[in-house]
């Protein structure tokens, strides 16, 4: 199981996160037009440096516009002063910080959360257990101040996007226990932590108040113009408005309200569905296999009658309020359905809330939603009730990309053309706006559960699997990591274009988006890629025109800034690219050093680097470490990530295994 499958992940990370969808047939066969031929001139990427992307282009600020996540007042900090680690082989089963830097874990895998729940025994779990405990494979992550300014108090929350059986369990573990742990392990943690001061690390706080574990079988409201509709409903739920729990939770964003949403990225791997052109469209199998929940909870066996729409009640954004352990979570229908990566936040000139998310498949596309209200300034709870209906209600449009430069000079090859920069113009291509379904053919409700479908008629772009996509919170522009796609140009698959420009790609790229007046309501764009990764002593690799020394960088997946507006880049696929553990990564956006990468991290043997949080006027960068030696098995573990004991020991809470878990690097 250790080889690596179409040059990224390892095959049971393919397996196991998103149901091999690799090595099956793209979904996306429309024949919406998004490529051009391929040429055969080449360039070299250094003939071209200080062309467009040499920094000559910062835009203005405009902070006061720019709502950051909560307690993160933007562009007013120094950033992190750090020594770039050197790049670790894939090997390595450690934590590897800069010099004079330490590390150390907030929250693991099994940690009980509430007072009366189990103490982590891996060769015991129970659905019951794993319950009351910090689920596994930790994704998206923020640390939100609960005490202003005296920062003694926060709560983390946390996605958990799979689990990983094989290593989970010992051999003869009963197999329903096995499915209803992991279906458990599900989910997302809500943690609440303390500290003694502030620029001190932080511990999680068992019992606390806002502890709060979300999981497969928790209600939550749908939301939005295709709550109630007939695609939603199920025996179950005949009023179509009440979903039973949320799954494969990747990527998120923190709202400027305070709320945290959540993408449900890779949910057909759980499902078996009838064979129509919709759920063809998803990769829902029609055939039983993978991870076969229905043995253990029948509705997510979507053939039968009564539960044929199960599951079109996932793939949602979900939005839920941290600081209210009692409020029902919510599906929100009017940002479309398809295999949301996470969606992230930036307020209009005007004042409405825009949500970017990118559907993370092999040419699918990149969205944004328009609510229709405005928000509301400040944290009272009038303010809040108000702001957390934002999303419930707007326009929905999907990424139209043009580049500039002549078909020819786009030769695959990731050599930049003639005027030296993968850029353009774009349009945001409606779906849905003023209430109205903008695609011929489908309503309002069609178009928000079959969105993909709904996109393809339109002409949107197709990208090399858009992951994480956020706006930087000092100069709204919006970066979006395009993590990897094999299949471009291959076969009779869609050759390159200006903003997909390598064919085979492997590597990845990142692509800046600015909004027209740098507004986010507006429906054109410029555009560039910032960065072509790779190492850069490698054909075809770009660094924003920086000329200097950088860290080889390899599929990027999640993407984050400092205070400061400078990148941060985790990854997942290095291994399997440039032979290296997955890393976390700052990039210079602006000035003269623009495109210039600084390894920060890497994480253990055969683990993805997630969710960044840069607290860097704390000196502090959290990590959520996922899928620690994913291609071990019980009985051969490949990590002993994070505590490092003696192989298959458990003692004191600390376990010799891999136990995927939040991390927090600091000064030694
Ligand atoms: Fe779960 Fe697209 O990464
Ligand atoms: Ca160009
Ligand atoms: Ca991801």
């Amino acid at each position: 199981m250790a080889v690596h499958a179409r040059g990224k992940r390892s095959a049971v990370t393919c397996e196991l996160k998103c149901g091999n969808q690799c090595a099956h047939d793209v979904p996306n066969t429309s024949d919406n037009d998004s490529f051009r031929d391929v040429a055969s001139r080449a360039f070299s990427r250094r003939r071209m440096l200080g062309g467009v992307g040499g920094g000559a282009l910062a835009i203005a600020l405009a902070p006061s516009m720019e709502a950051s996540a909560k307690g993160r007042p933007a562009g007013t900090g120094k950033g992190l002063r750090f020594s770039p680690v050197a790049p670790v082989p894939a090997d390595v089963d450690a934590v590897t910080v800069p010099k004079g830097w330490t590390w150390s874990p907030v929250v693991r895998w099994g940690d009980p959360l509430f007072d009366d729940s189990a103490e982590f025994d891996p060769t015991a779990q129970t659905e019951e257990s794993q319950l009351g405990q910090f689920g596994y494979n930790c994704d998206y992550l923020d640390v939100l101040p609960l005490d202003g300014n005296r920062g003694r108090r926060a709560v983390a929350v946390v996605n958990h996007e799979y689990t990983n059986e094989g290593i989970m369990f010992p051999p003869g573990t009963d197999a329903d226990t096995v499915k209803r742990v992991a279906m458990a392990a599900h989910g997302l943690s809500v943690v609440e932590l303390r500290r003694q001061a502030p620029g001190r690390p932080w511990e999680y706080v068992r019992g606390a108040r806002l502890n709060r574990r979300i999981h497969v079988q928790t209600p939550f409201a749908l939301t939005g113009p295709a709550a109630g509709s007939d695609l939603l409903k199920t025996a179950d739920d005949p009023v179509g408005r009440t979903v039973l729990g949320t799954q494969n939770n990747c990527a998120g964003g923190t709202t400027p309200w305070g709320t945290v949403l959540s993408g449900e990225e890779n949910f057909n791997q759980y499902f078996v569905a009838n064979a129509t052109p919709e759920n063809a469209r998803y990769g829902i199998p029609s055939t039983p296999g993978g991870r076969a929940w229905w043995t253990v909870d029948p509705r997510f066996d979507a053939r039968q009658p009564g539960y044929e729409n199960e599951v079109n009640r996932f793939g949602w954004i979900v939005e839920i309020d941290p600081e209210d352990p009692d409020s029902t979570p919510v599906k929100h229908t009017a940002l479309g359905r398809f295999k949301h990566e996470g969606a992230s936040i930036r307020i209009a000139r005007d004042g409405r809330a825009v949500a970017y998310s990118g559907d993370d498949e092999r040419f699918d596309y990149i969205y944004k939603f328009v609510s229709r209200r405005t928000m509301q300034p400040g944290n009272g709870k009038k303010a809040r009730a108000h702001n957390k209906t934002l999303l419930t209600e707007g326009d929905l449009y999907v990424a139209r990309f043009e580049g500039d430069s002549p078909a020819s000079e786009i030769d695959g090859s990731g050599d930049l053309p003639a005027d030296g920069a993968f850029d353009g113009t774009g349009r945001w291509l409606p779906l849905v706006r003023d209430g109205r379904s903008m695609v011929a053919g489908m309503g309002v409700a069609e178009v928000l559960v079959f969105t993909r479908l709904a996109a393809d008629k339109v002409g949107a772009t197709k990208m090399d699997r858009p992951e994480d996509i956020e706006p930087n919170p000092v100069t709204g522009k919006v970066y979006c990591a395009l993590t990897n796609n094999t299949n471009r140009g291959v076969g009779s698959n869609p050759g390159v274009d200006e903003a997909n420009p390598r064919v085979t790609n492997r590597e990845g790229h990142v692509i800046e988006i600015t909004e027209k007046g740098n507004d986010a309501a507006s429906l054109t764009f410029t555009w560039n890629l910032l960065l072509v990764c790779g190492d850069e002593s490698s054909a075809g690799t770009y660094f924003g025109g920086y000329d200097g020394p950088v860290s080889p960088i390899s599929c990027p997946d999640n993407v984050a800034f400092d205070s400061t507006g400078q990148l941060w880049v985790s990854t997942d696929g290095q291994p399997g690219t440039i032979g290296l553990d997955d890393a976390l990564h700052r990039v210079t956006l602006e000035g003269p050093d623009r495109g210039k990468v600084e390894q920060f991290l890497a994480v253990p043997r055969e683990a993805e680097t997630c969710g960044p949080v840069i607290h860097d006027r704390d000196g502090l960068v959290f990590v959520s470490v996922q899928h620690p030696g994913e291609d071990g098995s019980w009985a051969d573990q490949h990590s002993y990530f994070p505590d490092y004991v003696a192989p298959g020991s458990l003692s004191g809470g600390r376990w010799g295994g891999p136990r995927p878990s939040v991390v927090q690097v600091h000064r030694a």
